[in-house]
């Protein structure tokens, strides 16, 4: 199927059609935002599910219930999706946790505190390849070059990546948003997860940063069907192709990109990142 029978375009950037109805996209619009509700923001493949385990485990103070009871899409729901308004967000208790995918210039006024992950481009670009080939919501990737070009140009889901990450970290208002990478957290969990609990003024002992870490490791929530995505619908994303929670790992672009294609994005992302106003993450 073809973008223009499965997206629609809200605000420039293309949305899912099935998952994203107007009306939804107008209650978030609408939504009023308490002083401690955590956002968590993501361009799409870049660990939004990774910290929508790790900030309900940082808020509960280790706690597990939430991340062994409820599927993390009800756990961390993205507001700007249907199922969001099925879930009585106004009667859960502070903080509420949620997710969005949208830039900075689309988020509704009056949010306080924000997660902001961003990854290698490359490495998105190749978790992307292989989730737009299983998600029956999305136009099929196609061959790898045409996806490389679409996803340059920003014709994918949520628009461009270069667009999201400057809109991010152009951002005035810096002390409302905590910057983090993927690889940083790949490179050192439990530092990562310090660094989440004092922007979310929970400070944990160290024993509960470790058991936080290793709930959080890719290996764990492989095996967490609360986090893995098995209870999807087969129809809608069809993990006999390519698991949901793939490789987990920094720098698999390498496996996957010509050197020709690397040498591409290089210059593409030269370009468009020029007037960003620092650099996110290493593309080597
Ligand atoms: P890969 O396809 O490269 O494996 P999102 O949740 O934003 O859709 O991102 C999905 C990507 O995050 C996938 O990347 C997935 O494997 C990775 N991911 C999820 N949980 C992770 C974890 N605990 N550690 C490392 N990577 C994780």
């Amino acid at each position: 199927m073809t973008e223009a029978e499965l997206y629609s375009l809200y605000k420039g950037v293309y949305v899912p059609s099935n998952l994203h109805h107007p009306q939804s996209l107008q209650n978030y619009e609408d939504f009023t935002f308490r002083r401690d509700d955590v956002i968590i923001v993501t361009y799409p493949k870049s660990g939004t599910t990774w910290m929508k385990e790790i900030v309900p485990l940082v808020v509960s103070r280790g706690d597990p219930a939430s991340v062994e009871t409820l599927q993390n899409w009800d756990r961390v729901p993205w507001l700007e999706e249907n199922r969001a308004w099925d879930l009585e967000l106004e009667n859960r208790p502070s903080p509420r946790i949620f997710a969005t995918h949208f830039h900075y210039n689309m988020m509704p006024q009056g949010f306080f505190k924000v997660i902001y992950v961003m990854r290698n481009p490359k490495d998105v670009f190749t978790s992307s390849f292989h989730y737009y080939g299983i998600a029956s919501f999305l136009v099929h990737p196609g061959s790898q070059g045409e996806f490389l070009q679409k996803f340059l140009d920003g014709k994918v889901m949520f628009g461009s990546w270069f667009d999201h990450v400057k809109g991010w970290l152009n951002a005035e208002d810096k002390e409302r948003i905590m910057y983090i990478s993927y690889e940083e957290m790949i490179m050192d969990l439990k530092d990562s997860v310090t660094r989440i609990a004092q922007f979310l003024e929970k400070p944990l002992e160290s024993e509960v940063i470790e058991k936080i870490a290793e709930c959080c490791l890719f290996k764990n929530m492989k095996q967490n069907k609360m986090s893995n995505y098995s209870a999807a619908p087969r129809e809608f994303l069809d993990q006999r192709k390519s698991e949901f929670l793939r490789k987990g790992i920094a720098g698999d672009w390498k496996n996957q990109l010509t050197s020709d294609e690397a040498e591409y994005f290089d210059s593409v992302y030269k370009v468009t990142m020029k007037d960003a106003k620092f650099l996110p993450v290493e593309t080597n």
